[in-house]
């Protein structure tokens, strides 16, 4: 890790990042999980990391190459991911590119569900702990900054500042991600960023450039 550090205007800065989907299990041979690859937040993670700082990964099992230079935490589920970012704290910036999954299987099977005659699997859920608001609430060594986003299909504008506001984070990068868009498990994306100035538009360009600008953007506000 030490090797790989570069100086830049991030040294000295340690940045959490969560990236990629989350499992949550039913029993052990099945899960429910958002998708994502990961890409994104790999690309964050890198750019951070060329810009000096250190970064602490936490990953869910996603299908992208782990960044190169970070402390790397892998997770399987919602709950093991919250656990990680509070391990991971105190931080100066954070930035929560997971795709978590809202709802966990209440009480997940120890053996595997079989099927029989009696009919279907009756699934209950339980919500997740929301990671981005937690860590944006904290009324003790809250990051300085802390960034969410918004991968939606509808009203993206709308819905992501709202989120903005709901969860207490600094930022919000919306995008917009409807099938049509064939942003989702591309290598290109279209975001706004949307922070207390207003919204602002990039145009569509490569995740690594989305990556970069936005380490940019997050050396200058800390
Ligand atoms: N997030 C999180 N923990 C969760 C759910 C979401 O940290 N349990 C974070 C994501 O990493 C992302 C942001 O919150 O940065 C927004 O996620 P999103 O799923 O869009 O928001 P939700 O509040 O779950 O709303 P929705 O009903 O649209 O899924
Ligand atoms: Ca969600």
């Amino acid at each position: 890790i030490e090797g790989a550090m570069k100086a830049g205007p991030l040294t000295g800065r340690r940045i959490l990042v969560t990236s990629g989907p989350t499992h949550e299990p039913i029993d052990p041979v099945r899960y429910i999980a958002n998708r994502s690859s990961g890409a994104q937040g790999t690309a964050i993670a890198e750019a951070l990391v060329a810009q000096g700082a250190e970064v602490v990964f936490v990953t869910g099992p996603a299908d992208a190459a782990r960044p190169r230079g970070v402390h790397l935490v892998e997770v399987q589920s919602a709950q093991e991911m919250m656990q990680a970012v509070q391990e991971a704290l105190p931080v100066d910036a954070a930035v929560f590119s997971a795709a978590v999954a809202d709802w966990r299987v209440a009480s997940a099977s120890d053996s595997k569900i079989k099927k029989t005659k009696q009919g279907l699997p009756k699934l209950e859920f339980a919500e997740n702990p929301d990671i981005l608001a937690t860590v944006s609430q904290l009324q003790n060594g809250r990051p300085k900054l802390v960034v969410g986003f918004a991968a939606e299909t509808d009203d993206v504008l709308a819905n992501a500042t709202a989120k903005r506001t709901r969860k207490g984070c600094d930022w919000i990068v919306a995008n917009d991600v409807s099938p049509e868009t064939g942003i989702m498990g591309g290598s290109e994306n279209a975001v706004t960023l949307i922070s207390e100035d207003g919204a602002e538009s990039w145009p569509r360009m490569g995740k690594t450039e989305v990556a970069k600008i936005l380490a940019e953007r997050i050396a200058k506000a800390l």
